[in-house]
């Protein structure tokens, strides 16, 4: 039906129609942590043997490595909605050269894990990033030649390979997520020991090397400054939980900040959301600690704060243009520097149009507080810039229609519904795609 529409020049989008203002209330079940997810399902390539992963997050990026595995040759089976058995006993060639992969730029672990388990991979370059400036991948590669692989791009593709691959002492040049993982998959079947310094201690960094130990590796040291690895031979199949996602709790907590709302936040770890409940209760929320929920309330006016985002366990930069939409109605001008990453503001464009007072100036942001913002027509440039005009269509007055909601839906799972069974009038429809030269 869509190929017949798009012959008569005809396309439908997707976008989500906010209208505003909304109180969130009520509960709100967090999924699987995509950022372990993504890490973790490339890993089950290192045991010859079945894997099951519990808490998976139903959404796209996920959806993305389970269809790079199948493509590998290994076996998929949901045995419920987040529930997944994978074989990956199996598998036909240690190369990724399908076009899905371009599509996430988290598919370079799978060079990381294959290279674990045949001392060679490779993988289709990831595709351009959407915050606007680089993503470099030099500390995967400068790992992975630490290791005794040979790296090298090659049509589009990244190979990487080794005759034996050797355990290696490699210090960082900066903290870095991806790198850290993608070094630590290659490392837990290298012979002999490695030793990785000034690596990131974000919580699914300690989430995929608890998996690797449940599978029979040597993995110490996670979530602090070094970790050590002492490879092992074989590695067995197991049965593991991922991590509740931070990212998204957050979301939450800062959306029911911002709209002066009471949200219970479940199946999360607080301990993991730290930085996060510190800021908002600096710019005058209430935070209440459970077991695995928190409770977020306001009552009181929004207060200015200032805000660096920085590798964990400070502030995540994945929560910064939320937070930067919160702070867009505080009274008082806050500022926020960006710690992590050399370019995220591109999403400020889109929340002047909804009338916030933001100046940018290279990391920094300066937030001057205005009463209200005003719905408006706007773009998701990406994932949490996304998330973060969500919550601007939540505090202001009228409607606004978010665009390019394939962003968001990568990386949130049941969006629509969690906000709306919370209160928010959220909706998500196909329209004609207007852009569209007739
Ligand atoms: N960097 C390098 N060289 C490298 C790798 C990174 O210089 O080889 C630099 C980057 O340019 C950046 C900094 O190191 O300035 C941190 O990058 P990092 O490698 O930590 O980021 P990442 O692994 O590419 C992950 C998350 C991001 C999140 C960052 C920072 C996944 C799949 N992605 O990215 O999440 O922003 O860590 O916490 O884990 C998101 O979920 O929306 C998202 C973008």
């Amino acid at each position: 039906e869509q190929r017949e529409k798009d012959d008569k020049g005809e396309t439908e989008m997707e976008k989500f129609f906010i209208e505003g203002p909304s109180r969130l209330e009520g509960e709100v079940v967090i999924s699987g942590a995509k950022n372990a997810a993504v890490a973790i399902i490339p890993a089950v390539l290192l045991a010859e043997e079945p894997c099951v992963l519990e808490n998976i997050p139903n959404i796209n990026d996920v959806n993305i490595s389970l269809q790079i595995l199948q493509e590998l040759g290994a076996k998929i089976k949901m045995r419920n909605k987040t529930t997944v058995e994978i074989d990956a006993t199996h598998i036909i060639a240690p190369s990724v050269p399908f076009d899905i992969a371009r599509n996430m730029r988290a598919s370079y672990y799978f060079l990381g894990a294959l290279l674990g388990r045949y001392s060679k991979g490779a993988v289709t370059m990831p595709g351009g990033c959407n915050f606007g400036g680089v993503r470099p991948i030099d500390q995967h590669i400068k790992g992975f030649e630490a290791l005794g692989a040979d790296v090298s791009i090659d049509h589009g593709m990244i190979c990487a390979e080794a005759q034996q691959l050797t355990g290696s002492h490699i210090y960082f040049d900066g903290v870095t997520v991806g790198a850290t993982i993608n070094v630590m998959l290659a490392a837990v079947r290298a012979q002999g020991l490695t030793i990785l310094e000034n690596v990131a201690k974000e919580p699914h960094v300690v989430d995929l090397a608890n998996f690797l130990n449940s599978m029979g590796a040597d993995v110490r040291g996670a979530g602090t400054d070094v970790i050590k690895i002492r490879g092992v031979e074989h590695m067995h199949g197991a049965t593991y939980s991922i991590i509740p996602d931070q990212i998204e709790a957050g979301t939450f907590m800062v959306a029911a900040a911002a709209t002066n709302g009471d949200v219970l936040v479940k199946n999360v770890i607080p301990k993991h959301l730290e930085s996060i409940t510190a800021k908002l209760v600096a710019a005058g929320a209430t935070v209440e600690e459970f077991d695995d929920a928190v409770r977020v309330t306001r009552s009181g006016p929004l207060k200015k704060i200032n805000l660096k985002t920085l590798p964990h366990p400070g502030f995540p930069t994945d929560l910064q243009p939320q937070m930067a939409v919160m702070l867009s109605v505080a009274e008082g001008t806050s500022i926020i520097t960006e710690g992590v990453w050399d370019n995220r503001y591109k999403y400020v464009d889109e929340l002047r149009r909804m009338g916030a007072k933001i100046q940018v100036d290279g990391k920094v942001a300066v937030v001057e507080g205005v009463e209200s913002l005003t719905g408006a027509p706007v773009k998701a440039t990406d994932l949490r810039a996304g998330a973060a005009l969500i919550i601007a269509g939540l505090i202001a007055c009228g409607q606004t229609e978010v665009e390019e909601i394939h962003h968001i839906e990568r990386g949130y799972e049941c969006v629509v519904e969690k906000f709306r069974g919370l209160g928010a009038r959220m909706e998500k429809m196909e329209v004609p795609d207007a852009d569209v030269q007739r």
